[in-house]
């Protein structure tokens, strides 16, 4: 079977110093003495463990704590900007001189932090930062730590063709200003209140990722990108199904991962938005395979490849007590219609379009596998197009006729 390829997942080949010299810049922006270090440690285990708990348990202004600030911009951020840089390197993201990029809950501004890593070509392009959280420290401090970066690693800070950072105190869905811009986005933001105790007690996942849509969209120009990138949980993969749904039955176009407009092959715990068959909820786009029901069926997330990580970031992971052997990412980018744009196709035509999305597997026979997404619905892509890196968006052969994995209930692509 021929591959031929659309496009590949990484981080661009200024990452690894690029990283390294925001690291450098997070020991200038937030200086800590040897002598707190160890306090510092402790700190980043207290908010690991704020975090990875019940989330409406945590203290919501939690970053305005100068210490947990400290602690997350060395820990958590770094990861997040390690996770975001190879999902932004390769969206299709090219605002015009003057636009705005709204990014909701930015913290420390780690997504635009990324954004300049990930995409050097936009450093002298005079975009519009326009940065939101319900905290204004962290955000005051973000904008420090992106010009010592600037600074570090090239591109005007100043003048005509820099970037312009402005933070606004809100509370989403208020983002301050009646403005719309060309670009909303949002990393590890959302899943903060989607799934709060009081959130799910009013409303299902569907009229939860409804509302999350329209607020978005509200916040968008027509012809603009929505884009919301969330760590590789299950239910981010849930929500992020949920919203895509929502999306695609709104007339928006969906971007990336995924290589087609018909039902998510990877939901998760998300059922659909269509009618509900024998008590359970079904998708109400078209069809496609899905996987062989299990306990936890797949939700969608990429494997992030960890070689452009500083080692400064691995020893002090690991000096924490929170080694990182794996980091995972979950994304969905959309496209808002403009006047006069077609909706999106949902045929099933044409190369088989196919978004590798696990870790490699070794199946019988000694093949090379990888389980994929493509408008067929969950996919194993088996032989040479498997050794790709997860998140790489390939052009296969289509199958003459379908044949499933018997184990996964994926169809076979290839060999
Ligand atoms: C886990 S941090 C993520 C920060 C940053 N975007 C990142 O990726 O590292 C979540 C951020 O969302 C903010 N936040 C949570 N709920 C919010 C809301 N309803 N409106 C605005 N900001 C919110 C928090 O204050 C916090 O700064």
């Amino acid at each position: 079977m021929k591959a031929r390829f659309v496009a590949p997942f990484g981080a661009p080949k200024n990452a690894g110093s690029d990283l390294e010299a925001f690291l450098a810049a997070v020991s200038e922006t937030f200086p800590v003495q040897e002598s707190r270090r160890r306090y510092l440690k402790e700190d980043v285990l207290t908010l690991w463990r704020d975090l990875t708990s019940e989330r409406s348990l945590r203290f919501a202004d939690y970053l305005g704590k100068p210490s947990a600030l400290a602690a997350y911009v060395r820990y958590f951020m770094a990861w997040n900007v390690v996770r975001l840089v190879p999902v932004l390197a390769g969206l299709p993201l090219d605002p015009p001189e003057g636009a705005t990029i709204l990014d909701i809950g930015s913290g420390p501004l780690t997504l635009p932090i990324a954004l300049w890593i990930a995409r050097p070509d936009l450093r002298d392009r005079g975009l519009r930062i326009l940065c939101t959280d319900r905290v204004r420290k962290p955000m005051e401090s973000g904008a420090a730590l992106l010009d010592a970066l600037r600074l570090k690693t090239g591109g005007p800070v100043l003048g005509d063709g820099a970037w312009r950072v402005e933070t606004r105190h809100a509370v989403f869905p208020d983002t301050g200003g009646p403005g719309k811009a060309d670009v909303v986005c949002s990393a590890n933001a959302f899943t903060e209140f989607f799934w709060s105790a009081s959130a799910r007690r009013d409303s299902n996942l569907g009229e939860r990722a409804a509302v999350l849509l329209s607020d978005l969209a509200a916040a968008c120009k027509p012809g603009g990108l929505l884009f919301i990138a969330e760590p590789g949980e299950p239910r981010s993969g849930a929500m992020l199904s949920a919203l895509r749904e929502a999306a695609l039955l709104s007339g928006l176009r969906v971007e990336s991962p995924c290589p087609h407009a018909r039902a998510c092959p990877m939901p998760g715990a998300f059922g659909g938005l269509g009618d509900r068959v024998d008590g359970k909820a079904r998708s109400a786009l078209p069809p496609v395979h899905s996987p062989k029901w299990r306990p936890k069926m797949p939700w969608c997330h990429f494997p992030v490849p960890l070689d452009t990580a500083p080692s400064a970031l691995t020893r002090f992971s690991e000096e924490v007590g929170l080694p990182k052997e794996r980091l995972t990412v979950s994304w969905l980018a959309l496209r808002k219609p403009a006047v006069g744009d077609r909706a999106p196709e949902a045929e099933q035509k044409g190369p088989l379009r196919t978004r590798l999305v696990s870790d490699p597997i070794r199946l019988p026979g000694g093949w090379d596998g990888r389980y994929a997404c493509s408008d067929l619905g969950y996919t194993l892509v088996v032989g040479a197009a498997a050794r790709e890196g997860p998140g790489s968006l390939l052009d296969l052969d289509r199958p003459a006729r379908i044949s499933r994995d018997e184990k996964s209930g994926a169809v076979i692509a290839g060999p």
